[in-house]
């Protein structure tokens, strides 16, 4: 492989994130279920880079666990003296790297793999590329331009003129250039600025000083949106839920009212699938082409198969598969079980540990009785079955293909194939008692 095809990335991670008032480290938090830094890790692999870096705290230990988790390299910045200071902290980790590394920030998790991918690409043409975006207003750097329109420097909000102030181009921070000439840049910042830091933004001034004209990519502004409170978490949540929920509709999904439903980074979602209001998709579901899912259902770690009707109001929990055609109805549960195809359960039942056979019928209210406090235990229902409504199933236990249970039995036993099993009280009937009860009674009222 060529030097100049490869490419490294130096997330910056190592600020404090006290406006989220969390205990977990702000890079931790989570937009469409996956951390911040996963999606900025997730970009910058996207645009072709094979190296990584994440610039730490000490101590930072949750951070440092994600990161390597992920593959990244770690390099801990000992204080907290600015991007410029935190960007060289990571040259330790890149000791023999020969080729072009970007600089990203772990917070800013709404940047796409074409934007870093036009950095690299700049910082090709022109040796260094540093990405722009337009916006009214805010504390950001602004990127001052000579009279030719080419890039001249960078100057931080605290620093800037109200002149400088009121230019519209701002930095996003992201810095793409050669990794051996960005970190003789770093090693030559200084900190003689309103915030005593050692600014990256000053790295592109050095470089035009050393006769390189950077190239400025401007991007849309919502890729630059940083996360520093909670408020800026939900902003970002708003924005990568519409491109998910964008991205789906292009690729066939029917998405009925698109601002109600929520996905995850990780949703599988084939063509053709409908999906009514108010439904919620947490991590590891998929879904086949042809299925519909109702409003108010919930889903999570769900296999659900074509042509399968899901809710309203149903939840699937981790280790539901749910097979072809299969009806899961309104305020069923399912965790932990297999539903064959065809099979239906429609009305207010808990599937947990559970092996329910093809076109197999289970009733209203049944509810496999799978945990006794210590334990779990699975029930196996066989082709065809057919569950009585208010049918408890104590696990172990097996129900054969075509049995029967009768409503309102507790099955502790298994059921042969094809057989009734009954396990309830046997009722009686004691003619006029009602009556003569509701007499006696309203004589004692008098
Ligand atoms: C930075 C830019 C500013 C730009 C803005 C865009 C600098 C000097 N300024 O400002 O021009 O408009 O982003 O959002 O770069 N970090 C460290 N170690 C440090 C300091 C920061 O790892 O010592 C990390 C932070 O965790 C964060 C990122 O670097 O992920 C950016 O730092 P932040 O303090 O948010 O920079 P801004 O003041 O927003
Ligand atoms: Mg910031």
């Amino acid at each position: 492989m060529s030097a100049i095809t490869r490419k490294a990335a130096i997330i910056l991670a190592a600020g404090q994130g006290t406006r989220m008032k969390s205990a977990l480290p702000k890079v931790l938090h989570k937009v469409a279920h996956l951390p911040m830094l996963g999606h900025v890790i997730a970009a910058v692999r996207g645009a072709g880079v094979s190296r990584i870096v994440v610039v730490v705290a000490p101590g930072a230990d949750a951070v440092r666990d994600y990161a390597e988790a992920q593959g990244c390299a770690v390099a801990v910045q000992d204080r907290q003296l600015g991007t410029g200071h935190a960007a060289r902290a990571a040259q330790q980790a890149l000791p023999d790297f020969d080729g072009d590394v970007v600089v990203a920030f772990g917070d800013n998790p709404l940047t796409t793999p074409g934007t870093f991918a036009r950095a690299f690409d700049g910082a090709a043409k022109t040796g260094m590329a540093l990405v722009a975006f337009r916006t009214g207003g805010g504390a950001y750097g602004r990127v001052i331009q000579a009279a030719d329109g080419s890039f001249e420097r960078i100057v931080e909000y605290k620093d800037a003129t109200p002149a400088e102030r009121s230019i519209d181009l701002c930095n996003a921070g992201i810095l793409a250039a050669d990794a051996r000439r960005l970190f003789g840049w770093t090693a030559r910042l200084t900190n003689a600025n309103a915030q005593q830091e050692y600014y990256l933004t000053d790295v592109p001034a050095l470089a035009r000083a050393d006769g390189i004209s950077p190239a400025v990519i401007v991007a849309p502004e919502e890729e630059a949106l940083g996360v520093n409170s909670r408020g800026e978490l939900a902003a970002a949540e708003r924005i990568m839920q519409d491109r998910l929920r964008a991205r789906f509709m292009a690729e066939g999904v029917g998405l009925v009212a698109p601002e109600t439903v929520f996905l995850s980074h990780d949703t599988v979602i084939e063509p053709d699938v409908e999906i009514e209001p108010f439904v919620v998709i947490a991590p590891g579901v998929t879904i086949g082409s042809g299925a519909r899912i109702r409003s108010h259902s919930h889903l999570e770690g769900a296999e659900i198969a074509a042509g399968a009707i899901i809710g309203p109001f149903a939840r699937l929990r981790p280790g539901a598969w749910i097979g072809e055609n299969a009806h899961i109805g309104n305020f069923v549960e399912v965790k932990n079980a297999t539903i064959a195809a065809g099979a239906k359960a429609n009305h207010l039942t808990y599937l947990g540990d559970a092996d329910v056979g093809p076109k197999a019928n289970i009733g209203a209210g049944t509810i496999t009785c799978n945990y006794d406090g210590f334990t779990k235990a699975r029930t196996e229902i066989g082709a065809g079955a057919f569950i009585g409504s208010d049918t408890a199933l104590v696990a172990p236990v097996k129900v054969g293909a075509g049995a029967i249970t009768a409503a309102g039995s507790v099955i502790t036993r298994d059921v042969p194939a094809d057989a009734l099993a009954i396990a309830r009280g046997t009722q009686s009937e004691k003619p006029g008692w009602a009556k003569a009860f509701r007499e006696r009674k309203q004589q004692e009222k008098k």
